[in-house]
């Protein structure tokens, strides 16, 4: 979906609802945002991060909401976007009031919102939410959550890249295929043994030597470069940035030999204009949001009472919604990126719709 400017207000950006909540005694600070419910309740994860300024949070959960119904649109969930912030250092000002604060807030839109982990939010964090509103998943196992989500965000990326693989080489495999992963953190760890399962070839890189060292003992295999600058241009076919946003820039596009980026960090694209700057250079861009949507359709399975395996077949559709996106891309004559945003907006407006009949 496209990039926000930082100072787009919720009017303008076409929002259904935004929540300011507020408790003095606990510190809480929070902005829900709903971007849109036409699918169903707005499912997203919860931010806690110290932003600079009430503006910036603003702008964050303005962008989060909306990049969340574009997701989970093409998830095929019956669900629609949110997103909440809340705002403050969580290390100095987490504590149990606090999010029980913020519980309350999330019951009070009567499900209008469903709410997650994210950035700063634990499994452990959202049970304590749990205590005071039924709209909470991203739950621990105890307490019938699915536990770490990226398995199947790992599983869901594997079957983009599956389905890339069949555009650009007539096959849905990476057999023979050398693979760039940067980042070989919870979710490139996983698609490095799927990769290798599958007959590539890993290059990889990851800064924390941790992450290094489980590589080398457990798939000695796998080549380790020095940075995700080598990685990018090395002679690849394939490049998944699994770390940080901002993966894909003006810096990392004209350097990239691979002739297929799909990864899982989120925000792959640095500025409005990159995607466009891939196609004419030939590259396959998978829309992140597509191809790392494992993780959310593992927490909205929750939802139903968790199921592993439905919950991964879902995720396994990945490879579908890739291919029906690329076919679309080429029909239009647009970047897969815009092509997807379509089809996400087309099934907001078709299901969305269908409200209009009424029921008793
Ligand atoms: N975990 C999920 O279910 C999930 C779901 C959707 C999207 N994502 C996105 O996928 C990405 C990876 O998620 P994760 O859960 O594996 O996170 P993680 O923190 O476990 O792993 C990230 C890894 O990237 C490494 N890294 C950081 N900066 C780097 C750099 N400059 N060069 C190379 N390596 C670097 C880190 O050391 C770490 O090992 C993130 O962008 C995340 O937002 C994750």
């Amino acid at each position: 979906m496209g990039v926000f400017a930082s100072t787009d207000d919720p009017v303008s950006t076409g929002h259904e609802q935004v929540v300011f909540c507020q408790d003095k005694q606990s510190g809480l600070k929070a902005i829900i945002g709903i971007y849109s419910t036409a699918l169903g309740p707005a499912l997203g994860g919860t931010r806690f991060y110290p932003y600079a300024s009430e503006d910036d949070a603003l702008a964050d959960v303005l962008d989060l909401s909306r990049g969340m119904a574009y997701k989970n649109a093409l998830a095929g969930l019956d669900l629609g976007g949110g997103k909440a912030v809340i705002w403050g250092d969580p290390e100095q000002i987490k504590s149990e009031a606090l999010l029980r604060a913020y519980g309350r807030f999330v019951e009070s839109l009567g499900g209008r919102y469903y709410t997650a982990c994210d950035v700063g939010t634990y499994v452990a964090d959202m049970d304590v939410v749990a205590r005071e509103t039924r709209y909470v998943t991203g739950r621990s196992v105890e307490h019938g959550g699915a536990g770490d989500s990226s398995i199947l965000t790992a599983w869901g990326v594997f079957q983009g890249m599956r389905a890339a693989a069949e555009h650009v080489w007539g096959t849905p495999s990476l057999r023979g295929r050398r693979v760039g992963v940067a980042g070989l953190g919870k979710v490139g760890k996983y698609l490095t043994g799927h990769l290798l399962e599958d007959g590539a070839e890993v290059v990889a890189t990851d800064v924390n030597p941790k992450a290094l060292a489980w590589v080398r003992s457990n798939h000695p295999q796998v080549t380790l470069v020095d940075d995700a600058s080598a990685l990018v241009a090395a002679d690849i076919d394939v490049y998944a940035p699994c770390a940080l946003g901002g993966a894909l820039n003006d810096d990392t596009v004209p350097a990239l030999r691979a002739k297929v980026v799909t990864g899982a960090a989120n925000n792959q694209l640095a500025h409005p204009g990159i995607e466009k700057l891939l196609a004419d250079r030939g590259i396959l861009y998978t829309p992140d949001y597509v191809v790392n949507a494992g993780g959310v359709i593992q927490v909205a399975d929750e939802i139903e009472g968790f199921n592993f395996d439905r919950a991964k077949l879902r995720a396994t559709r990945i490879y579908d919604t890739t291919r029906e996106i690329l076919h679309l891309a080429d029909a239009e004559g647009v970047p897969p990126a815009v092509a997807a945003d379509r089809l996400a907006e087309r099934r907001m407006a078709d299901v969305g719709r269908l409200r209009a009949i009424h029921l008793r």
